[in-house]
């Protein structure tokens, strides 16, 4: 059997859940992420600026050096009780609840606690329910467990409850709501405080779970903190966290906080993935957490993505023809932008490769694969003194394919 022949029997044998319609999607973004000859506004990373590598290297030295074993063995599969105790008191101190013992599990980063609900709550052809656009591996996530995933628009203020609720009276019955409502991922935009109190009530009167995505929730510019759901309606949220964009993604670190059943099935899904984070890292961010280091670093963090954002907004501004548009993120990575009806930003992406340029087109980032006319900039990593030029770029490429010249 030839090779080509072989790979088309595991083709014909892949499981439906991960043939077609999951496709590339992250995996292509990942593998930008050491380019280094091109100005990429692509992948939702962290700035390495951010990472603390001396301290890290000082802690893992004491830890080690310190005999207890516990950063080297099996975690417990809701994870180690020093890093939990961490986790519930920043929650309490940052969110002003406390989850209980059983409301708290330590996840391997936020992608795994996506899976994790849906392993726990997804059969195949139920209804989930999310932002249009959305995060592409929360797609990847519920379609990988055979979910139907339906958009539901959103606009400055986040997703349109009221359009969910004319869904849900229309008869949708989602199993689970996906949002993202801080600094979203990939709109740049946070839900209004009015919109949070009406969506928890509709998961109350309709009984679906609202799972909460707080991957960007700390790294607001302005100091405005709105109510999470999960503070807002306890008894129907699972909230999950992540430490990827606050400490580092190499640690792989979440936290899902949410109602007692919800969280054990949770765990229990958990025990044939990974059976437990690693512990070394639960360990190091305990350390990490407890001399106050985390909040320290978010604070610079802060400081670097809003003044990126702030010279990517004032560089689009400068370039950009008027027929485009974009959102002005207060907190988070992302811009999104918003081309003239017929623009096709697939297209436009490799016009922008040729001129060494990277961005994320819009359309996976919505489940009926529109949006061909949208794209997502990522601010975060992309350096204080490349980011004029990286729009510059962009805007030529935009002009070219729209056919009209002039800035804004
Ligand atoms: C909204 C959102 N959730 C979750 C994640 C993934 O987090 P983790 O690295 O913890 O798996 C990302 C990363 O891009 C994200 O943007």
């Amino acid at each position: 059997m030839s090779v080509d022949q072989r790979a088309r029997t595991w083709a014909d044998a892949f499981a439906k859940r991960t043939k077609g319609g999951v496709g590339e999607g992250i995996a292509s973004i990942l593998a930008l992420a050491n380019v280094t000859d091109i100005i990429s506004f692509s992948g939702g990373f962290p700035d390495p600026s951010t990472f603390p590598g001396e301290v890290i290297a000082d802690i893992f030295a004491e830890l080690i050096r310190s005999g207890d074993a516990t950063a080297l063995q099996y975690s417990p599969t809701r994870g180690l009780p020093g890093p939990r105790a961490f986790m519930a008191e920043r929650l309490e101190r940052l969110e002003g609840l406390r989850p209980a013992e059983k409301e708290l599990m330590i996840s391997s980063g936020g992608i795994e606690a996506l899976a994790l609900a849906s392993k726990a709550f997804l059969d195949a052809g139920d209804l989930v329910m999310v932002e249009g656009p959305t995060y592409l591996g929360a797609i990847m996530a519920f379609r990988g467990f055979e979910a139907r995933v339906e958009a539901i628009p959103m606009d400055a203020d986040g997703l349109q409850v009221d359009a969910l609720a004319d869904a849900l009276a229309a008869g949708h019955r989602p199993k689970l709501l996906y949002s993202i409502p801080d600094y979203q991922n990939p709109a740049g935009v946070s839900m209004s405080p009015e919109r949070r109190i009406a969506l928890v009530d509709l998961a109350r009167r309709y009984g679906f779970l609202l799972v909460e995505d707080v991957a960007y929730r700390e790294l607001g510019f302005d100091g405005v903190r709105h109510p999470s759901l999960w503070t807002l309606g306890p008894d129907v949220t699972v909230q999950s966290g992540t430490f990827s964009k606050t400490f580092f993604p190499g640690v792989r670190l979440g936290w899902v906080a949410g109602p007692a059943p919800v969280v054990e099935e949770m765990i229990k899904a958990k025990q044939n993935t990974d059976q437990c984070a690693g512990a070394l890292g639960q360990r190091l961010l305990e350390e990490y957490g407890r001399r106050g280091l985390l909040e320290e670093q978010n604070e610079r963090a802060r400081a670097l993505y809003s003044r990126r954002c702030g010279l990517m907004l004032d560089a689009l501004d400068r370039h950009m023809p008027s027929s485009v548009t974009w959102t002005r993120p207060t907190g988070g990575f992302f811009s999104w932008m918003t081309l003239p009806q017929d623009a096709n930003t697939v297209d436009m992406a490799k016009a922008a490769r040729e001129q060494r340029v990277a961005f994320v087109p819009g359309q996976p980032f919505f489940p009926d694969g529109s949006g061909l006319n949208t794209l997502r900039l990522a601010f975060s990593k992309a350096g204080d003194d490349v980011i004029e030029e990286g729009v510059r770029r962009l805007a030529s490429v935009v002009v070219d394919a729209l056919g009209e010249g002039g800035g804004a």
